[in-house]
């Protein structure tokens, strides 16, 4: 792995592998106790969060923590950010206090790689506008493994708001490596064709019925109206369409499964039945995001 991690898109196969097998140790049935581990003992991480979070932030502190680092949360609202200080005079101030990594997150595309290259310290990115969002990726692709011996062979399909979707990119991105057949589904402004282009493995479907036969996986994404420039976006027709109840899991394969990145709006883009079932992973991919930061942190910090 590079000096951080800025996207998916960078890392091999290899480099997946090693991180999915890193985290099993981190799951909470693999440990017997959650007492702090001094791996990461004397490093610091910060925490640079522009856009608004509760699982990833959270996640990677206790991650840090569990590994024995300290952690310095920074969110826009309560810092000099919203001050008007440029982004760069933030950057070199947390720079000045030295620490081992800077997790980010920011509503810019790129951003953490214009980070990347102004510091010499390394980045990880929590989220960059639509662009990626790798540890998202890592830690759903560890929460298929953990209900499917391999990726290779699979039939995903990934429902929502595509074309704004960092998850989405970066799941396209891990998933291709593996094989994995998947169908991108959602209204045509918010899929466009183009993203087929993407990795290979891609296909778009715009009918959700046609997209859910036969999946392994239901992979449900909120719809990111903070970058839509859409004032009067039509709900009630956007569930009837895209939104997932509990008749389409019929359509799929009997041992289907559902996952979301979080948050989840019911009755948007999923039913609370659907949310609540025995099919839904939400919370499972919520326990992952802690074992999967833990193997990227110590990756990156104890190298
Ligand atoms: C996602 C994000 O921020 O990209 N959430 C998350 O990190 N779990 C998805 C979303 O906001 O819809």
């Amino acid at each position: 792995m590079p000096a951080g991690l800025l996207g998916i898109e960078d890392l091999s196969r290899e480099e997946i592998e090693a991180i999915l097998t890193r985290a099993k140790d981190f799951q909470p049935e693999q440990r017997h106790t959650f007492k702090k581990m001094d791996t990461l003992k004397g490093k610091m991480v910060v925490l640079l969060f522009f856009e608004a979070s509760t699982r990833t932030r959270t996640s990677f502190e206790i991650a840090a923590k569990r590994l024995g680092a300290d952690s310095v949360s920074i969110t826009a609202a309560g810092s000099s950010i919203s001050k008007g200080e440029s982004l760069v005079d933030t950057l070199n101030t947390l720079a000045a206090m030295r620490p081992n990594a800077i997790v980010m997150r920011h509503a810019s595309s790129g951003a953490p790689h214009f980070l990347a290259r102004h510091l010499d310290i390394p980045i990880i990115n929590a989220g960059d506008g639509a662009h990626e969002h790798p540890t998202q990726a890592l830690l759903d692709a560890r929460t298929i493994l953990d209900r499917k011996e391999t990726l290779e062979g699979l039939r995903v399909a990934i429902i929502g708001d595509i074309d704004h979707s960092r998850v989405a990119r970066s799941n396209i991105h891990l998933l291709s490596r593996f094989g994995v057949d998947i169908v991108l589904c959602g209204p045509p402004p918010l899929a466009p064709p183009e993203l087929a282009k993407i990795a290979p493995g891609v296909t778009i479907e715009y009918d959700m019925r046609k997209a859910i036969r036969d999946a392994d996986v239901i992979m449900m994404l909120r719809v990111q109206l903070e970058r839509q420039h859409e004032t009067n976006f039509p709900r009630a027709e956007y569930f009837s369409f895209y939104g997932l109840e509990l008749n389409h899991l019929e359509l799929a394969k009997p041992e289907v499964f559902v996952m979301h990145p979080g948050p989840i709006n019911r009755g948007r883009e999923i039913s609370s039945e659907v949310a609540d079932s025995q099919r839904s992973m939400i919370l499972n991919q919520v326990e992952n995001g802690v074992a999967v930061r833990m193997a990227v942190l110590e990756r990156i910090l104890s190298a």
